[in-house]
């Protein structure tokens, strides 16, 4: 993971945020290469859920969301975690993560977990993990609301939106690709837990009764969307939530998890939310003509009729001539954890002539540069030759032109970033007009003919 770490900011895939000013924790920058690796990532990921499909659209709602969304989503209520601290060496923990049964048996740890403190910890209490700002200049609690901590409530808040303005029918899905934010007690693990990361989130709205069915297969597809990018699937499981442990909203949830240097890690979850969330906003949208601005937190949302399937958030089918309120299934990536896993999967090193060889052996799809182009020497032609041929490729995808160093350091640092094609003009591109072609996986070199190589290039990274 170290070398990893050290790779991504001397290459400039990631630096910390604000490292001038000693860093912020939990937040990070994505650089030249890694803006292009994230959004290779997102690409696919929009590619897969709304492009290449029928039944699902897309959205990019605001971050700022009216403030009774989060009380009627249960944020306010509910999205905190335990923490405590210790009295002596004044550090701060999260409750299940130095008592992993917390949340079952209710136990508090009393002690320190560090070994060399021991020190007296404090009563746990609930830290609710949203950032709170204020929209305008007045900053009172009528204004004050929360820095979205998940991009499905967007979703959920334009549902009729989408379906009043679309000729859309359920069963079909909203996707949506955003920052999101919270407030973490420990951010940790490099870009794992973050307290500011984007996710890459879809909710499929389904008929009550075909939800199950809905379920096994957005979990496969999701199976899919990992092997087709080339994750290592050894080091890739899907594990279903003991029926026990499942959250107030919902009826299944498997976790997509990835063995990260540290240890397994959750990249998505997978969960049936059963219509939970569009009538808890219809509820929601009901109570809002009676808060006056009081704190969210006193505020008493108002249930009028909890069996209500009639209300705005309800759908009319029309082959069934009857309304009901949708079922939700919610595949809920995070774009910064899947391409930290794609990094860790990808990081190689061999040997290359009793020389260590550090190679991102990345999915060309991913790639942030997909070719490079070398002249041999800087003379005779070559540079200009080499030039015009990246010039041809730059129309079409990110390359790049390197002449500096022996063409060997080259291939070196091509590798290091995951490039996963080098050409290289020499000699005989100016007698014959054919260029070496490199490939980073193999190190196999052969020769093709210079006009062929745009196509060899869209061949691989479509294949
Ligand atoms: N709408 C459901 C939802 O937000 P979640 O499991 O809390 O579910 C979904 O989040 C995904 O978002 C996670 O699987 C993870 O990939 C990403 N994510 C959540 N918290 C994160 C954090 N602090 N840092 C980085 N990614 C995070």
């Amino acid at each position: 993971m170290e070398k990893l770490v050290a790779l991504t900011k001397r290459r400039g895939f990631i630096f910390q945020s604000s490292e001038l000013y000693g860093g912020v924790n939990g937040a990070w920058d994505y650089g030249p290469l890694g803006v292009e690796l994230k959004r290779n990532v997102k690409d696919a990921w929009w590619k897969a859920m709304v492009r290449d499909r029928e039944d699902v659209v897309g959205l990019d709602s605001a971050i700022l969301m009216h403030p009774m969304v989060w009380r009627a989503s249960g944020h306010v209520a509910n999205f905190a975690d335990p923490m405590i601290d210790c009295k002596k060496c004044k550090k701060r923990y999260r409750v299940d993560e130095i008592q992993p049964d917390y949340e079952e048996t209710g136990i508090v740890p009393t002690q320190c977990p560090d070994p060399k403190c021991k020190g007296e910890l404090t009563p746990a209490r609930k830290f609710n993990l949203m950032f709170e700002t204020v929209l305008g200049p007045v900053a009172d609690s009528a204004n004050k609301t929360f820095l979205r901590p998940e991009t499905a409530q967007g979703i959920f808040a334009n549902f009729i939106n989408v379906t009043n303005s679309t000729r859309i029918k359920v069963p079909f899905g909203i996707a949506q690709v955003g920052k999101s934010f919270r407030n973490e007690i420990n951010p940790r693990n490099f870009t794992f837990r973050s307290r500011e990361f984007e996710q890459m989130e879809m909710e499929f709205f389904c008929k009550p009764g075909s939800d199950d069915q809905w379920f096994e297969y957005w979990v496969e597809e999701r199976k899919k969307w990992y092997a087709s990018l080339g994750i290592k699937m050894e080091k890739l499981r899907f594990r279903a939530h003991d029926k026990e442990k499942l959250s107030h909203y919902s009826k299944a949830t498997t976790d997509v998890e990835y063995q990260f240097p540290f240890g397994w890690g959750e990249l998505e979850g997978i969960a049936n939310r059963t219509d939970f969330d569009l009538r808890a906003h219809q509820i929601g949208m009901r109570s809002v003509g009676r808060w006056k601005g009081e704190e969210l937190q006193d505020f008493q949302l108002v249930d009028e009729d909890p069996e209500f399937a009639g209300g705005k958030l309800s759908y009319f089918d029309e082959e069934e001539k009857r309304r009901y309120i949708p079922y939700v299934i919610e595949p809920a990536a995070g774009a910064d954890r899947a391409t930290l896993a794609f990094l860790c999967d990808a990081y190689d090193e061999d040997d290359a002539g009793g020389e260590v060889r550090v190679v991102l052996r990345l999915h060309p799809r991913l790639a942030p540069v997909k070719a490079a182009i070398l002249p041999l020497v800087k003379k005779e032609g070559m540079p200009e030759r080499a030039r015009k041929l990246y010039d041809a490729l730059k129309k079409r995808w990110p390359v790049v032109y390197d002449e500096s160093a022996a063409v060997g350091r080259r291939y070196r640092r091509q590798d290091e970033i995951g490039t996963p094609f080098c050409f290289t003009i020499d000699g005989d591109t100016m007698k014959d007009g054919t260029v070496t072609m490199r490939e980073r996986d193999s190190m196999k070199q052969e020769r093709v003919s210079e006009d062929a190589v745009v196509r060899l290039v869209e061949e691989r990274l479509e294949g």
